[in-house]
């Protein structure tokens, strides 16, 4: 038996849905446990390409159960959407995707908070996915949530009531207009209807599983630095996004997780606001063109820069990480040169990620290193061997620097475009 968190140790889009398809081939259960639908996961394997933001991306392989634990927040409409796409594609999965009752609902008034606290703060926003992640969040630690559970009896309809009365007065109050109860009592019964044969409590499951010994790989949404506490705060998500985090969030013992998988991508990006110390800004460069990419959720041109070692180190301290997956190793093809950073100094000091606030993270001098890059095309590379001796070289940097070794090299977006080590 084994328990297998899989997590970004970046800002996030690491390529963590490409990395969870891959690896569920060998899992009995494939779970999320955190954040909502503001993840984006790309997965494309032979039965297409798919943007994936709430049901776990290891859903796939036809032997797993998906499972969505109460640490997850839903966008019902989203779900539902997502569920009909991938019935329609040919993953059946029904009878194997169960969602916990405790899981918490974006209702229609987090979106538009979320939207109303960004407009109002304005050069200060954060750049949200606008999802209703951080409103709902502040909503389930204050204990004003709505939860699947709610719906068994007429608990949902005096909640949601209460709440509209709260609510309606601060839309009010920053400029929005007031919501109307009936509506959406009525069009979230009916998604509870549509949802229902899917609710079921995981502690069973969860129990049961480890019990019979049984594989389950955990899929962490975001990266790292957009943890709440180990993130830039306050440039950050509202969950946790640390393997911890799955033990609230799905009901795992963390003692039974006993491999910690860091999805790192060969260079950085970040989707909004906030620190990204190798920042390229230069938008005419060759190497900014090169590392661009779009946002799978919101489509947003994602911010790029070089990798940062010392952000891949804290992180893989900080959780443990026991195995680097590196991805889009492939994009740096073609450059003469690589910038590399290798650690940052203050006032002539070192100093380490956890030493600086995200204020203070923009003020570090980095510290560079240039490594040689490689000019083959390595996308059909299926071995260590078949890289050029220069991306083999950024592949060990890496390793060292991290003090964790790289089992997994990603050449391509596609689920087999994979070095195995
Ligand atoms: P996630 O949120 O961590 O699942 O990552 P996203 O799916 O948001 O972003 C990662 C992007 O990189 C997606 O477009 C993937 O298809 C793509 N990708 C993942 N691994 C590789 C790789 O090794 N090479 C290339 N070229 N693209 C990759
Ligand atoms: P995946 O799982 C990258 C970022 C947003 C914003 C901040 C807060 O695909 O890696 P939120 O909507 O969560 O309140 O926004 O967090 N963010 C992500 N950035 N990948 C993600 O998910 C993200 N989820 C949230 O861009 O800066
Ligand atoms: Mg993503």
């Amino acid at each position: 038996m084994s328990v297998t968190a899989v997590i970004g140790s970046q800002w996030g889009d690491e390529g963590k849905g490409k990395a969870v398809d891959f690896l569920a081939e060998q899992m009995d259960y494939v779970a999320r446990f955190n954040g909502g639908n503001n993840a984006g996961h790309t997965v494309i394997n032979e039965f297409g390409t798919f943007k994936i933001h709430l049901v776990p991306s290891g859903i796939f392989a036809k032997n797993t159960i998906g499972l969505i634990g109460g640490g997850v927040v839903i966008d019902p409409q989203v779900l539902i959407d997502e569920i009909e796409m991938l019935n329609k594609a040919g993953i059946g999965v029904d009878g194997r995707l169960w969602i916990s009752p405790r899981s918490h609902l974006i209702m229609p008034y987090h979106k538009i908070l979320d939207g109303l606290y960004e407009e109002a703060k304005g050069a200060g926003a954060t750049g949200t996915t606008r999802r209703g992640i951080g409103p709902v969040f502040a909503d389930k630690v204050s204990y004003n949530g709505i939860r699947w559970s709610d719906f068994t009896s007429d608990v949902f309809e005096s909640r949601l009531k209460m709440q509209l009365e709260l609510k309606n007065k601060i839309i009010v109050a920053l400029g929005g207009t007031t919501l109307d109860y009936e509506s959406i009592c009525a069009e979230y019964r009916g998604y509870y209807e549509k949802l229902k044969p899917y609710i079921r409590e995981l502690f069973n499951i969860v129990q049961d599983g480890l019990k019979e010994n049984k594989n389950f790989l955990l899929e962490q949404a975001m990266g790292t630095f957009l943890d709440t506490d180990w993130g830039t705060y306050p440039f950050v998500t509202a969950s946790t996004t640390i393997p911890s985090a799955a033990s609230a969030g799905l009901g795992i013992p963390p003692r039974h997780i006993t491999r910690v998988i860091g999805v790192t991508k060969a260079y950085t990006t970040r989707v909004g606001a906030g620190p990204l110390p190798t920042e390229i800004h230069d938008t005419e460069s060759e190497v900014y063109k090169k590392f661009g990419e779009v946002a799978a959720t919101t489509g947003r041109v994602r911010r790029v820069g070089w990798l940062d070692l010392e952000i891949v180190r804290t992180a893989v301290q900080l959780s443990g990480v026991t195995e680097l997956c590196l991805t889009k190793l492939d994009v740096l093809s073609g450059l003469d040169e690589i910038q590399v950073c290798t650690g940052y100094t203050m006032n002539g000091k070192d100093v380490r990620y956890a030493d600086v606030d995200a204020y203070g993270l923009s003020e570090v001098k980095l510290t560079y290193k240039t490594v040689k890059g490689w000019s083959e095309d390595i996308s059909k590379a299926r071995s260590f061997d078949e890289l050029p001796a220069n991306a083999q070289n950024y592949v060990k940097m890496i390793e060292e620097a991290a003090e964790a070794p790289v089992k997994w090299i990603g050449v391509g977006p596609e689920r087999d475009a994979t070095i195995r080590r």
